[in-house]
């Protein structure tokens, strides 16, 4: 019986480096140049919503590759707080190990791959898996098994500890983890990012906290429909929302508002749509009342942040490449109630070519008054949420992105338009006076902002 004497080849529990990312094929190759010259036309192959092949892609060379938002630092406060996130497809453990540490643990037993948590929350300093019974460290590192001293004598315990994220950063609170030992740091994969995220999130010490748990509900659709819409599609607004002043629920006219609309491009296929439109009465400096802006303490930003705050930027929404977004704006309360401003974090989690789960989490301000807070609660859960009038009405349009992807014919006929905004095609052009970085323009009706997203999409694929 050689086999019980013999010695693992491959010691640590580590694959010998046969699997991961790895060159696409031909045709895929073909296909993603195709999308290059295509994108280079405003132009789009219906086949980037539903395709199991480049499903796989995005895992291994984006999900596997990229930094990706995995929650907020509110979530795990205290050494030994873990919430279950997702990265691409694979469940992680977030957890702040003892520590304060946070580690992503890949929630898949060394010893047969059964997840070692089951519950989506909690406070643990081990985890205990329920099939053998082998116990990690909430560091992740292997502390146990039974009847070890009769099963695993020769056996090292620092080789099999749980699989983790070999990098985890934060940035204004917002947690990020990255599978790629090699990546760039966060703040050099976030770049001009980090100037939005100081003025949007790092307002005063206290920061932003989230209330309760994310939201999470499942949409027919392909995760990247949401992170298109983000991180620029103003236009759908005045027709996909119309029925919102219809019924009255929007105050104003829509319309103008989103003509007060304009782009941000950054590098790394990250956008923002920024407003320049005063608040609504009664709402004041970027919609916060008076008790929530007076505990604001600008000091640490520069004069041209400074300048982003006055200057009336208060509804914001962005992507950070692949698929986390933000939305700041005003919302409806509650009848005869003024409206108040949210702040979300929505994240696009992908299931399948086919499906996402949408996660959105509410954030507060922690030096705002309650009243406040729970007013801006009401409006982010009315407005976007799985019953938000909003909501509602986007996720049922992106439902029609993978049947058309499936499509023989579509994929045969047809190419989505990209080309507001092209030359020629309207007054679309690039701000000059911009007092922040990235590339800002003149007016929302463009795609800039997308065609960027496709185009870091589609690098990312291509690159080996
Ligand atoms: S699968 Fe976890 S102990 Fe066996
Ligand atoms: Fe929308």
């Amino acid at each position: 019986m050689t086999e019980l004497n013999e010695k693992p080849e491959t010691p640590a529990g580590q694959h010998t480096g046969a699997v991961g990312p790895g060159p696409l094929n031909g045709s895929m190759q073909t296909f993603l140049s195709e999308v290059q010259s295509d994108l280079a036309q405003g132009m789009l192959s219906p086949r980037v919503l539903n395709d199991p092949e480049l499903h796989q892609a995005e895992l291994e060379h984006i999900f596997n590759k990229c930094w990706v938002f995995v929650g907020h630092v509110s979530e795990i406060p205290n050494n030994g707080d873990y919430v279950l996130r997702y990265m691409g497809e694979d469940q992680f453990i977030m957890v702040r190990d003892e520590q304060g540490e946070i580690q992503l643990l890949l929630n898949s037993c060394m010893h047969r791959g059964s997840p070692v948590c089951r519950a989506e929350k909690g406070n643990s300093s081990h985890f205990r898996c329920p099939y053998h019974g082998w116990i990690y460290k909430n560091s992740g590192d292997w502390n146990g098994a039974p009847q070890r001293a009769k099963a695993y004598r020769k056996f090292d315990g620092a080789d099999w500890g749980l699989r983790k994220a070999p990098q985890v950063d934060t940035y204004q609170g917002l947690i990020f983890a990255c599978l790629d030992p090699d990546a760039v740091s966060l703040r050099e994969y976030l770049g001009d990012m980090c100037w939005y995220l100081d003025v949007l999130l790092g307002l005063n010490e206290q920061g932003m906290t989230t209330v309760g748990d994310p939201h999470r509900w499942e949409v027919p659709s392909n995760w990247k429909s949401g992170a298109d819409n983000f991180v620029g599609d103003a236009y759908h607004v005045i027709a996909l929302h119309q029925s919102l002043e219809e019924i009255g629920v929007l105050g104003g006219d829509v319309a103008k508002g989103v003509g007060a609309n304009f782009h941000v491009a950054l590098d790394g296929g990250h956008g923002l749509i920024v407003t320049h439109m005063p608040m609504p009465e009664p709402l004041g400096y970027m919609g916060f009342p008076p008790e929530v802006h007076s505990t604001f303490d600008l000091k640490g930003l520069d004069e041209n942040q400074r300048a982003f705050l006055d200057g009336d930027h208060g509804v914001v929404g962005f992507t950070i490449f692949p698929n986390l977004s933000f939305f700041r704006s005003f919302g409806a309360t509650e009848p005869g109630k003024p409206p108040a401003v949210f702040t979300l974090l929505r994240q696009w989690q992908p299931k399948g070519p086919e499906n996402f789960e949408l996660w959105n989490w509410s954030l507060e301000w922690k030096s705002a008054p309650k009243e406040f807070n729970d007013a801006a609660y009401r409006a982010g859960v009315g407005s976007f949420g799985p019953s938000g009038i909003f909501e509602q009405d986007d996720t049922v349009a992106w439902a029609g992105g993978p049947p058309t992807g499936r499509s023989v014919f579509a994929r045969k006929t047809m190419k989505f338009n990209y080309q507001m905004g092209m030359e020629g095609m309207g007054d679309y052009a690039i701000r000059e006076d911009w007092m922040g970085p990235g590339t800002a323009s003149t007016t929302p009706w463009g795609e800039m902002n997308q065609r960027r997203w496709w185009q870091q999409w589609s690098d990312r694929l291509m690159a080996q």
